[in-house]
């Protein structure tokens, strides 16, 4: 059998960091310090300016992670990108990264599943891998959620951030290595939960972003807990098993009920929120990035991801580094 292990990783976050007491006194919300931290446990978040875009965010992210694995940008078989925040309708982010990295071969394509793009893109290209498509695939997040924002609604506005993330996936995992398994799921029936205003073609639409936190909430506690008991089941292993979880960065009460109910120590979770919000898609690989380059995460770790986004979708994904 052919199986994917990741050999690459990298990240880009905007240069201007914007503090909760920022929002409160430089941008005139209606909120403090201490009411976002407590909720949520972000403290700030990088906002992309004019020139730092979905696709050169992305197309940084890669650079990084070609760099980490001592891959060449022409030996890419294929760029995917998880996306719900394209520069355009078409062309799809991955096609102007591959412009970006002077890519002339291979092919890309977007991936739209909100804040769980990122998983749902691994297991797309896992599965490209599998079946012989392709052998070296990037596989990035990349979102500018800030131009989504409806900044006169507190109750979104302060929640979300922009950056990018991503990883190489590269055919020749040993046994019981890389990739073990993904697992996705959707459910339209809640799109109302979490979602973008208007539709393409529609000028009188606002196009920004509408949640109802509290039933999101609720939605991610009871799907992210079922999504990781099936990564789980699936590979006969248990919460002890985990090395680190790396979540998708929403919220730090969702991010801790997860390691609580993994019996997960706060030192084997890998939390960015804080410094990053909520960036969708780029979440967890800016999340792994880091933790990655700062030595916590090792080759021979078990690491868990999950995330869930609006859709709904949800997902978990198991991979041992
Ligand atoms: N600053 C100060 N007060 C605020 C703010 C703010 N930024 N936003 C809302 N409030 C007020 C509200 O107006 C309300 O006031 P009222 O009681 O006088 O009406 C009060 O705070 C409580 O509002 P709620 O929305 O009920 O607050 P809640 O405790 O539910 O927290 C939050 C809101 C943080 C959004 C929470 O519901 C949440 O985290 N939900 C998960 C949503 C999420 O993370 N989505 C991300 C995408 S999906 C995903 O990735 C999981």
């Amino acid at each position: 059998p052919i199986r994917v292990r990741l050999t690459g990783v990298g990240g880009y976050l905007p240069r201007d960091v914007v503090t909760n007491d920022d929002l409160a006194r430089k941008f005139g919300i209606e909120t403090s310090d201490e009411w976002i931290r407590t909720r949520t446990g972000i403290g700030q978040r990088h906002i992309a300016s004019g020139d730092e875009t979905t696709s050169s965010m992305a197309a940084e992210a890669a650079r990084q992670a070609l760099e980490y694995a001592g891959v060449d940008a022409s030996q890419v078989d294929a760029v995917l990108v998880a996306t719900a925040t394209p520069d355009q309708v078409f062309p799809a982010v991955a096609v102007q990264v591959q412009a970006h990295l002077g890519m002339t071969a291979g092919f890309g394509f977007d991936i739209s599943a909100a804040c769980s793009g990122f998983v749902y893109a691994l297991a797309t290209a896992t599965a490209l891998m599998r079946s012989g498509q392709a052998r070296k695939v990037l596989v990035i997040g990349s979102e500018v959620f800030s131009r989504l924002l409806d900044w006169t609604d507190r109750s979104t506005c302060v929640l979300f951030g922009d950056g990018a993330g991503a990883v190489l996936l590269e055919t020749g995992a040993g046994e019981g290595e890389g990739v073990l398994s993904t697992h996705l799921h959707s459910d339209g029936r809640t799109g109302d939960l979490l979602y973008v205003d208007g539709a393409v073609g529609c000028p009188s639409t606002s196009q920004h972003l509408r949640m109802q936190g509290r039933e999101v909430f609720r939605h991610a506690v009871v799907k992210l807990s079922q999504a990781v008991d099936e990564a789980l089941e699936a590979n006969g292993l248990t919460g002890q098993d985990i090395q680190w979880m790396v979540p998708h960065q929403a919220n730090l009460r969702i991010i801790d009920g997860m390691a609580k109910k993994l019996a997960l120590s706060a030192d084997r979770v890998v939390v960015t929120v804080d410094r990053h919000a909520n960036t969708s898609a780029a979440s967890i690989p800016l999340a792994l990035n880091e933790a990655v380059r700062d030595g916590r995460v090792r080759k021979g770790d078990l690491v868990l991801m999950e995330a869930l986004g609006g859709g709904l979708t949800w997902g978990s994904a198991l991979i041992r580094m």
